[in-house]
């Protein structure tokens, strides 16, 4: 399978939450979603829009200190930051049963875990472009997600 990427704007907090929402509709439960970009750049709020898609009700933060939390929405929501890990780990230190559940996993600073990460993997990118402007690059092998790329995320649709 052959990776894509596309590339996507967000002019506001509020639009990167309302993209990884509209995200969910195609995500199926085993989906990873690798996360890269510098602190700040808005992986946690892309996560709270995840969260929000998938119904969960529990308010989400960042998981710096606990690495992993797991929440339940429609199919269970795991979010884990391995930013504390600081360098690429050798060991899989017992992620699989999240990367490799039965839920969506969310992972932010997957680099610093990537051997340990699915091929298909769903690889996702922030940039700060500006205060409030950030370019998301997203690389998929997944059919229906490069289907949603390609339909173009609409930051007015955001009905159900
Ligand atoms: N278009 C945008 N999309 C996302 N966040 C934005 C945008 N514009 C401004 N922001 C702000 O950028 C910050 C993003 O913070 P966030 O916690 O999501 O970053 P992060 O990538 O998770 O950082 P860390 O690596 O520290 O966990 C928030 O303060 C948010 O309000
Ligand atoms: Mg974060």
């Amino acid at each position: 399978m052959k990776p894509s990427t596309f590339t996507f704007i967000t002019k506001h907090e509020r639009e990167t939450k309302e993209f990884a929402k509209h995200l969910t509709r195609v995500l199926e439960s085993g989906d990873v979603l690798a996360l890269e970009g510098d602190l700040g750049a808005g992986k946690t709020v892309f996560a709270k829009g995840i969260a929000e898609g998938l119904g969960v009700c529990e308010p989400v933060n960042s998981p710096t200190f606990t690495i992993v939390k797991e929440y339940q929405g429609k199919i269970p929501f795991y979010h884990l930051d391995v930013y504390r890990l600081e360098s690429v780990v050798d060991e899989p230190l017992g992620f699989e049963e999240y990367l490799y559940g039965e839920g969506i996993c969310l992972v932010e600073w997957a680099s610093r875990i990537s051997d340990w990460l699915p091929d298909d993997a769903i690889e996702i990118q922030f940039l700060v472009m500006a205060d409030t402007h950030r370019k998301i690059k997203l690389t998929t092998v997944l059919p229906r997600v490069i289907n949603w790329c390609k339909d173009g995320w609409n930051h007015e649709d955001f009905s159900d």
